[in-house]
């Protein structure tokens, strides 16, 4: 899931452009930087470096005057992070150069044929295929256009590419199959980039690349479009970005994740505005308006998605069955692609994802594609793939999320989905109108919870030296153990384990020693009593315990060697604000470690390769 970013235009601002864009862009991978710019001779100038984009900036000095530049930030996928495997890629005498994110699948045999043909290799990368492949069809074109053409012809897998040529010092490539590609389009300008924020610093006005499209773009600012699979030009109408640069920057947050939690109460409001109408009992979806007869007849629901997003949808599989009363079913995208599980017209598949661009959900709404099924969608990312490709959906409007943890988009995607429970379900529900009301209480108590963070962070500080940590909850509390284990798992590199705390008997009790701390998700619920019996088997062992509570709950006091008190919600709506908690437990245990909260090894925000 690597960043690239392309510049093409009048003035000789590329370099700084491009290098602007890969900061924007490295929450997508930060193992290596690199970037080729014209400098009117003829070869390429190109310059790489191991780690982040300000290694890069440093090593190029001062700013470089050139019209049109490329750029990449890199997450490993072929190779490890060095120098010879970070992007550009480009032919033996320079005169081509490619940056790209996803996976060439047949670079293997490409390779060996070229090989063949007498190409070098200097990497151990699947893109190095692409410039000496457009090298090798350039001997027997008429065209660079034709040569790019005939590799994009060969090429299988998942790409956004960037490619220039000295050969045409004005002009810019792009192509796109499954990685997500958009064209900005500025006074005198074009630049591409894998998202929006890269984009919107120059201009607002964005053309959003479909599969099998490549685009031409000049230094005049104009641009053509092919649709490379069925050789035809593309006109399409260019969109306005509806959010600015702004809300993209820390401000006076130390981390972009603290922030994002801190967003807590707005993304609940922002989650809601205009769609609920407490005095009317009302709520509005208008993003499904345009399915409002199909949705009648749906009687079984499948949620696909990964990560933290897969954990919101477990917590709407709760929502959606015990209020609308229609079976749900949540599976893991990765999984979901290769179940071969039959499917009636009247099921819904549900994908959420906070980037819209995550190859595995995006894999399996492809997969029903042809089913005749509803395909909705619950997505953060206005604009992206996910939300052109389904039938209908949901914004979460969290705005851009850019800590690689995800903590706002969780808020918002719960608090979604428990708008579509009431959606679906007829108003009759008892559930209907407390549910709605609390809604529109949960900001002023999210922030009650931030009051509170002074002594989550002495908690975190007082069990950051642990190595294992174990998480239960029973019912809504389980998908919130899930998502608070995988939360302190990637920010803090702890091992941390989500349980059903009814399952501890059948195996995890055994890991219980005194250095093994447990995170109880105990918030008021008929099942409360039960969840202290399992606190009391772990107190057994001699175990620690976190508990995450209601507040005026006395007797928890006694079992648990820590509360930290939420205010009184319903069960329904416990997950919003023991999220909340459990994201700055998490941040503060790995400051206290000194890591990298925004930018965790190993991992990138959008995983857009499967
Ligand atoms: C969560 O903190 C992670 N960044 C990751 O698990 C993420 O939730 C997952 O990759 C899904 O991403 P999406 O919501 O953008 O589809």
């Amino acid at each position: 899931m690597c960043g690239i970013v392309g510049y093409i235009g009048q003035q000789q601002k590329a370099v700084d452009a491009v290098l602007d864009g890969l900061t924007a862009l490295e929450y997508r991978g930060y193992d290596s930087a690199g970037i080729a710019y014209q400098d009117g001779d003829k070869i390429i100038a190109i310059d790489k470096q191991v780690g982040r984009v300000q290694a890069l900036r440093d090593s190029l000095g001062d700013s470089k005057q050139s019209n049109s530049a490329i750029g990449h930030t890199r997450w490993a996928t072929h190779g490890t992070p060095t120098i010879g495997n970070a992007h550009p890629h480009y032919n033996t005498d320079k005169t081509i150069a490619v940056v790209h994110n996803g996976i060439i699948e047949n670079y293997a045999e490409l390779r060996d044929h070229l090989k063949k043909q007498g190409y070098v290799f200097v990497s151990e990368t699947d893109t190095e295929v692409v410039p000496h492949l457009i090298d090798f069809y350039r001997r027997s074109s008429n065209t660079f256009q034709e040569a790019l053409e005939q590799t994009l012809d060969q090429l299988r897998g998942a790409y956004a590419l960037g490619v220039m040529t000295s050969e045409e010092p004005d002009v810019l490539y792009a192509a796109r199959l499954s990685s997500p590609l958009v064209l900005g389009v500025g006074n005198g300008l074009c630049i591409v980039a894998s998202d929006p924020s890269a984009i919107m610093e120059h201009t607002k006005r964005v053309v959003y690349l479909n599969d099998y499209e490549f685009v031409r773009a000049t230094s005049d600012g104009s641009f053509q479009i092919k649709d490379f699979k069925n050789a035809v030009p593309v006109s399409r109408e260019t969109e306005t970005l509806d959010y600015d640069a702004a809300v993209a920057n820390k401000g006076d947050y130390p981390h972009f994740m603290l922030k994002e939690i801190y967003e807590a109460p707005q993304t609940l409001r922002s989650a809601t505005l205009g769609r609920v109408r407490v005095e009317s009992s009302q709520v509005k979806l208008g993003g499904l308006e345009c399915v409002a007869k199909q949705l009648r007849y749906i009687d079984r629901i499948v949620i696909v998605a990964c990560g933290t997003s897969y954990y919101a949808g477990l917590v709407g599989e709760y929502l959606i069955e015990e209020i609308a009363g229609i079976p749900v079913e949540v599976q893991q995208a990765s999984e979901f692609k290769y179940r071969d599980e039959p499917f009636s017209r009247s099921t819904a598949l549900l994908a959420i994802s906070q980037s819209g661009e995550t190859a595995d959900t995006i894999a399996a709404l492809k997969k029903v594609e042809n089913y005749g099924v509803l395909r909705l969608g619950v997505v953060n990312a206005i604009g992206s793939t996910i939300a052109r490709m389904t039938d209908a959906g949901v914004y979460c409007h969290a705005g851009p999320e850019q800590a690689v943890a995800s903590t706002k988009a969780f808020i918002a995607q719960v608090t979604v989905l428990a708008l579509i429970a009431l959606h679906l379900s007829d108003r009759g529900n008892e559930l209907y109108k407390p549910l709605l009301a609390e809604l529109d209480a949960l900001p002023k108590k999210a922030e009650a919870i931030l009051e509170q963070a002074e002594d989550i962070k002495k908690l975190a500080q007082k069990y950051a030296g642990y190595r294992d940590f174990l998480y239960i909850g029973r019912k809504y509390g389980f998908p919130c153990a899930l998502e608070g284990a995988l939360k302190l798992k990637e920010i803090s590199y702890i091992h941390a384990e989500g349980y059903a705390a009814g399952e501890m008997k059948h195996g995890p009790l055994a890991m219980i020693e005194p250095d093994f701390p447990t995170f109880a998700i105990a918030t008021d619920s008929p099942l409360l009593e039960k969840t202290y019996s399992n606190i009391e088997e772990i107190r057994a062992r001699d175990g620690k315990v976190i508990a995450i509570a209601t507040e005026g709950n006395e007797t928890i006091e006694g079992l648990a060697d820590d509360v930290i008190y939420i205010p009184r919600t319903l069960e329904q709506t416990a997950p919003l604000l023991v999220a909340v908690a459990m994201q700055l437990f998490s941040y503060y245990v790995a400051i206290e470690k000194g890591l990298d909260v925004d930018r965790p090894r190993n991992l990138a925000k959008s995983v857009t390769v499967e």
